[in-house]
């Protein structure tokens, strides 16, 4: 995810930038760049790759500057396409985290009134439009550009003629470091806390300006008071936002990352390419781990709303298998697109003459060279081992995919993504239950084997939840067709083996409650995650974990998001080292 840090005081800029940005290292980035402010003009470089050491670079002496550590979503890791990027004239720079999902059609505006863009990136058009408003005052001509935005962003911008900083933030987080003399603008606490632990957490629509004896904050066009507060953590606290583990961090970013993959594919209609499945066949499935779950959620999708045949294989046994060949579209789910056995498994199906799509989390990864056609999940970086909201992420696109290629009428497709844009609220909503979860997972983290349960949707949810259980908290735990349990399994229940039953209510909805009968009479204990407005599931069941309710086929989002709660928490009390389990890698590129 990128990182963004400012500069306004008494020190080398660029001195102070450049550490500053290496505190926002552990978010990962692929290349990086600053700006300061020498006389009149911006002195900038750009690199791509690690920083390494600070004593390497050396800009001219100024006392104002930008920097950021970026890492790609719209453009390859390059030179051009780091920040900062500037207007016309490298007047203005311009440092930016988010998405503006116009800058499309703001480019084509720019370039059809002679603007000339240098990069590929959606930042580019912020320092055109801020050039085009500025007359003399850069903060008014950053309030009149950021009108145009669409999207998300967190901006900061300098001129090359005024000792000033000006920022603004939609949706994507800002914060002003508070010195004595001096004054820091960054994404992320981290990056400020070798300076000051005083900060102030910009609003939605706030835009700030900072210059040498101070700032200002306006919101809506008028001055606004925010509150400096003391950031009681150490760096490695910060670097967690005050979480415990990467993990739950990522667990709290699901909404956002809901936010802003659907704020890049779905506007008034959705924005995947319709060629890349054009006159094919059917689909074909590949991939490992938590993705290969996220696939199995797609063929329940796909085949759903499309009547499109999908098979899902582990890409680790599709190297030994001889698919006929067809106009099969393969689709290799990988978040850190280096996974060897997929990737293995992607040229397989390139040499067998099969298109080949990749849905990545990370852009310029092996899967994008491999494949033909490519498609972003928005996550941003992951850094615990457990995929948690590059699942979630992975499960957007699909449902935006499985929209796309719908053959069922439009307004229930309408209906699907109305609720869809639902998902992040109710997210926010289990996350603010995480306490009641925690309590259920206190009962249940002294038990050393679980089973996990589901039918039809619900299955790949047990799936996925045993797996995040296992890898996180060392506890056995197998995922299970709720109607497979009588063929073998029932030999393992009983009072020390509970079950998490994953019961949606649809048409799977009566055999569930059926074979929760059956696990009870074997003394299990039954965990059941349903939704909210099921009144009836308590009467079958030992514990529930309620979420907020939703039309079935999304279930997965909300279930899945309340089961890695569960196996966090389990983990948490067992005392395990979550962020690095035991024996795992978070990108596997050996085969
Ligand atoms: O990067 P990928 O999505 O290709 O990774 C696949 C698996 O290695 C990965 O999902 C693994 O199972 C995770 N540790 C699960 O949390």
């Amino acid at each position: 995810m990128c990182g963004i840090v400012g500069y306004i005081g008494f020190r080398r800029a660029d001195q102070v930038i450049i550490s500053a940005l290496k505190r926002l290292e552990y978010r990962g980035y692929d290349s990086w760049g600053v700006a300061v402010k020498h006389g009149n003009s911006l002195e900038i470089i750009k690199r791509v790759g690690a920083i390494g050491d600070v004593e390497n670079y050396s800009l001219a002496e100024g006392n104002v500057g930008i920097g950021h550590t970026r890492w790609a979503t719209h453009g390859k890791p390059s030179e051009i396409n780091a920040h900062p990027h500037t207007d016309c004239n490298n007047q203005i720079a311009v440092v930016h985290n988010g998405i503006i999902s116009n800058f499309q059609s703001l480019k084509e505006e720019l370039e059809s009134r002679g603007h000339k863009f240098s990069s590929e990136t959606d930042t580019e058009v912020i320092a055109h439009l801020i050039e085009e408003e500025y007359r003399g005052d850069l903060k008014e001509a950053v309030m009149k550009a950021v009108e145009r935005l669409r999207g998300s962003y967190a901006i900061v911008v300098m001129h090359a003629e005024t000792e000033e900083l000006v920022a603004a933030r939609y949706k994507s987080p800002l914060v002003i470091g508070v010195g004595d003399g001096e004054w820091f603008i960054a994404s992320d606490v981290p990056a400020v806390l070798d300076y000051t632990n005083r900060v102030i957490y910009l609003e939605d629509g706030d835009v700030a300006k900072l210059w040498n004896d101070g700032f200002t904050i306006w919101n809506n066009g008028k001055e606004v008071e925010r509150r400096v507060e003391t950031v009681p953590w150490s760096i490695e606290d910060a670097e967690k936002g005050g979480y415990e583990h990467f993990m739950l961090k990522e667990i709290h970013e699901n909404p956002r990352v809901v936010e802003e993959t659907l704020l890049e594919y779905l506007e008034d209609d959705i924005k995947i390419d319709s060629r890349i499945f054009a006159g094919i066949s059917d689909i074909l499935f590949v991939a490992c781990g938590t993705s290969f779950h996220a696939c199995l959620v797609g063929k329940y999708l796909i085949e759903g709303l499309t009547g499109i045949p999908v098979r899902v294989e582990y890409a680790s046994e599709f190297n030994y298998s001889n698919p006929p060949l067809s106009r099969t579209l393969v689709v290799g789910i990988t978040q850190s697109g280096e996974t060897a056995d997929t990737l293995e498994a992607m040229r397989k199906a390139k040499k067998l003459g099969m298109r080949v799509l990749a849905i990545t989390n990370v852009l310029g990864s092996t899967a994008t060279r491999v494949a033909d056609h490519v498609i972003y999940t928005r996550a941003g970086p992951e850094i615990g081992v457990a995929a948690t909201k590059t699942f979630i992420a992975q499960l957007i696109v699909l449902y935006l995919i499985a929209a796309k290629i719908s053959s069922l009428p439009p307004t229930e497709i309408e209906e699907l993504l109305e609720e869809l844009r639902n998902i992040p609220q109710k997210i926010r909503q289990i996350l603010d239950r995480e306490d009641e979860i925690s309590s259920i997972s206190n009962t249940f983290a002294g038990y050393e084997n679980m089973m996990y349960v589901g039918r039809g949707i619900g299955y790949p949810v047990a799936l996925e939840g045993a797996l995040k259980l296992k890898e996180i908290s060392y506890i056995h735990a197998e995922g299970y067709p709720a109607g497979e349990l009588k063929h073998g399994p029932f030999a393992l229940l009983g009072e020390k083996t509970p079950v998490v039953a994953c019961v949606v209510r649809d048409k799977t909805y009566e055999s569930m409650l059926g074979n929760i009968k059956e696990i009870k009479a074997r003394e299990s204990p039954v965990i059941a995650v349903a939704d909210e407005d099921d009144e009836e599931i308590e009467k079958f069941v030992d514990y529930v974990i309620r979420t907020p309710s939703t039309i079935p086929l999304l279930t997965p989002l909300t279930y899945s998001v309340a089961l890695q709660l569960f196996a966090y928490h389990i983990a948490r009390i067992r005392g395990c080292e979550i962020d690095k389990p035991r024996n795992l890698a978070k990108s596997v590129t050996v085969e």
